[in-house]
């Protein structure tokens, strides 16, 4: 029984009980975090924390626990749950207000939920052993604000059934200008001539922890050039390599894009050599 944490308490998850007239359920007025763990040892956890209130902020939501309060809930929750590869899922919504009215309400409390979740085993760095994810692509339609990870997530819900509806793993998607953005759930990346190329930071996509953890190592190695820069949909389709990175993937291999594969159709060796610099250095972030 998968024991979570609402409001204060710890209890079994279906013991937990928040008001239909919360604003993260009526409006999904709210910011999350997923942060993986294994074997007790949490990823990007104070960056992860960082994000969460840059985003509380950006909404204004008021609440302001220390990172080690939030450590406190996550360590409980590894120990509650048994420190296999856990995501662990944080949640602040605005709260439970008494009437259903746009305007940010005043002094209510708000909502705090988190709960651990079974994710897979890192990634081996082994092109022969990895999975290479499938992929479908569409115009971005979400909104313009993709750098808050708002619990609002009808547009990425949207776009990921599209991929999921035509037999693939994930979407990737691309502004009107035809240039990539991110994945419906993850980052993206080309590799062209043994360079990482990236879409950068902007109001466009989420500033994720694994890309911030991913480049970090790249660059540190220095073997492995790194570019942030706007990539076009031909790029992508003439690439060496496509990759795609989340918290629960780490750095994920595309082989296949709308049914044409992505370079010999293989994971690549960049890929290889980047999977393995990201698993030597990520505890360190
Ligand atoms: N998804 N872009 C989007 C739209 C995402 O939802 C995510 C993460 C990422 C990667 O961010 P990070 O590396 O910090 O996990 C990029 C999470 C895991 C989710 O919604 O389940």
């Amino acid at each position: 029984m998968s024991i979570v944490y609402l409001n204060g308490e710890y209890l079994p998850m279906a013991e937990a009980r928040i008001s239909p007239m919360d604003r993260g359920f009526l409006f999904g007025d709210g910011i999350y975090e997923v942060v993986p763990s294994y074997d007790g040892k949490m990823v990007g956890f104070g960056p992860h924390i960082d994000r969460m209130n840059d985003g509380m902020q950006a909404i204004g939501i008021e609440f302001d626990w220390s990172h080690q309060q939030w450590q406190d809930v996550c360590d409980q929750l590894i120990e509650k749950n048994g420190s296999g590869n856990l995501g662990i899922y944080l949640h602040i919504s605005r709260g439970a207000d008494s009437k259903r009215f746009h305007a940010y309400p005043e002094d209510i409390p708000p909502t705090v939920f988190a709960f651990a979740f079974e994710i897979a085993p890192p990634p081996v760095a082994d092109r022969a052993k990895v999975k290479g994810y499938r992929v479908s692509t569409t115009q971005d339609l979400r909104w313009q604000r993709c750098n808050i990870k708002s619990t609002a997530l009808l547009g990425n819900v949207m776009h990921f059934q599209h991929g999921h509806s035509e037999g693939n793993n994930e979407t990737l998607l691309y502004n009107a200008d035809r240039e990539l953005t991110e994945a419906s759930a993850c980052n993206a990346y080309i590799v062209k001539n043994g360079t990482v190329i990236t879409p950068p930071l902007d109001n466009q996509i989420l500033p994720g922890i694994t890309r911030l953890i991913l480049l970090g190592v790249l660059r540190q190695d220095g073997s492995i050039p790194v570019e942030e820069r706007a990539v076009t949909m031909d790029e992508v389709f003439a690439a060496d390599e496509v990759w795609i990175t989340s918290s629960s993937k780490e750095v994920a291999p595309v082989v296949e894009i709308d049914g044409k594969p992505v370079g010999n159709g293989q994971p690549g060796d960049v890929w290889e050599a980047a999977q393995k610099l990201y698993s030597a250095g990520k505890f360190d972030y």
